[in-house]
Parts: C-alpha cells; structure tokens; sequence
C-alpha cells in the first residue's frame, strides 16, 4: 500500500551515473525541488507521519538535510537543529566522527541545543552506508531519551527508529541501532 504520491516524488529525482566519482549513482534531489508539487509531498509525507507525536527537535544533516527539515519542523511544531560538517558552528559543539569510503569526516551540533529528553527526528535525503545517520543518532542519542530518524531515500520516506525497521534497503542501519 505505497502512497500514490511516493512515485510522483520518485519520478521528480534525477538519477546521475558517475558522480562525483565513477561508480556513483547520485541521486539528484535539485530536480525535485523545481517541481513544487512535489518537494510539497515530500514535505508532508513527512508531516503527517509525525505531527502529534511529542516530537520537539527536527535535526537535519548538512547538506540537504537543511533544504527538508526546515519546512517539516515548522509544519510539526518543532525546533531545526543544523548537524554541521566540522567547524561550521561558533558556539561550543559536541561531535561525532564517523568512517567514510576514504578517510573519515564528522558532523558537530552545538551543545544546549537539544535538552535530556527531547525526542528528534533526524532529517537528510539518502542513506549510502549508513555512516552520515549513524553519527547523527549518536549525537542525538546523547541527548535525548528516544531516537528516530527519518530518511528520504530516492524518494522512498523511511523511518528509522529503536523499534522498527520498514523497509529492507535499511535494514543494516537500523541492526546498528537496535541492540
Ligand atoms: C550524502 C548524503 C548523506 C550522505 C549519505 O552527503 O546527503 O548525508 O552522503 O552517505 P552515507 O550513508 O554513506 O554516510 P555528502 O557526503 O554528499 O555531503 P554533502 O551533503 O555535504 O554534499
């Protein structure tokens, strides 16, 4: 029982082979955004999944994640916390490094920005290897009580949390998780 909108959105994602490296698939996300119909599905899958249920931190990861959650927290009445790359926020931070397919990189949020407690959602446009998301709950994870994570992958809106794991293409995530 897919939502008739999620193929719409499918359709609207350019898929682009080689880039930036050979063997990347990337999965364009600017194409969706010109079509406002859309980028407002998208929105509102989002929205209606989790208004109303006591969520007060939308989190989005640099880059994209800045260009969905923001319209998603204030449609659910809830505070944007950026997820930043390194040495992006002037405030004091709290970071986590995490592996990438060469080297590693890390995502910092600032400290005061997420009270004990607080349940998140955690906002980007795609999963690869799970990396980006993980070191985004654990930063989330130390500071809040519950942490979930929803996930626009091409086109497709997963939800990841501690208790479920809806689709199988995230399946590895999610066992990362759920221990
Ligand atoms: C992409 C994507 C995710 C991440 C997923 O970001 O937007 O954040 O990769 O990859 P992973 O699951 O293997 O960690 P990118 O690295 O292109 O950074 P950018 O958004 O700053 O361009």
């Amino acid at each position: 029982d897919k939502d008739p909108r999620i193929h719409g959105i499918q359709s609207k994602i350019r898929v682009v082979p080689n880039f930036p490296k050979p063997g990347i698939m990337f999965q364009d996300i600017t194409t969706l955004l010109l079509d406002p119909k859309a980028f407002k599905d998208t929105v509102d899958l989002f929205v209606e999944r989790y208004k109303g249920k006591n969520i007060s931190v939308v989190a989005g990861i640099e880059a994209r994640g800045f260009i969905f959650g923001p319209p998603i927290a204030l449609e659910i009445g809830a505070k944007f916390v950026p997820l930043r790359k390194p040495k992006k926020l002037p405030g004091r931070v709290i970071s986590e490094e995490y592996e990438l397919e060469y080297g590693r990189d890390c995502l910092e949020m600032h400290l005061g920005a997420v009270e004990p407690g607080e349940q998140a959602l955690v906002v980007d446009d795609l999963i690869a290897t799970g990396g980006t998301l993980c070191a985004a709950m654990k930063l989330l994870g130390s500071r809040t009580v519950e942490r979930q994570a929803i996930i626009c992958t091409s086109g497709v809106p997963l939800i990841l949390d501690q208790r479920h794991s809806l689709l199988e293409t995230v399946h590895h995530v999610n066992e990362m998780y759920i221990r």
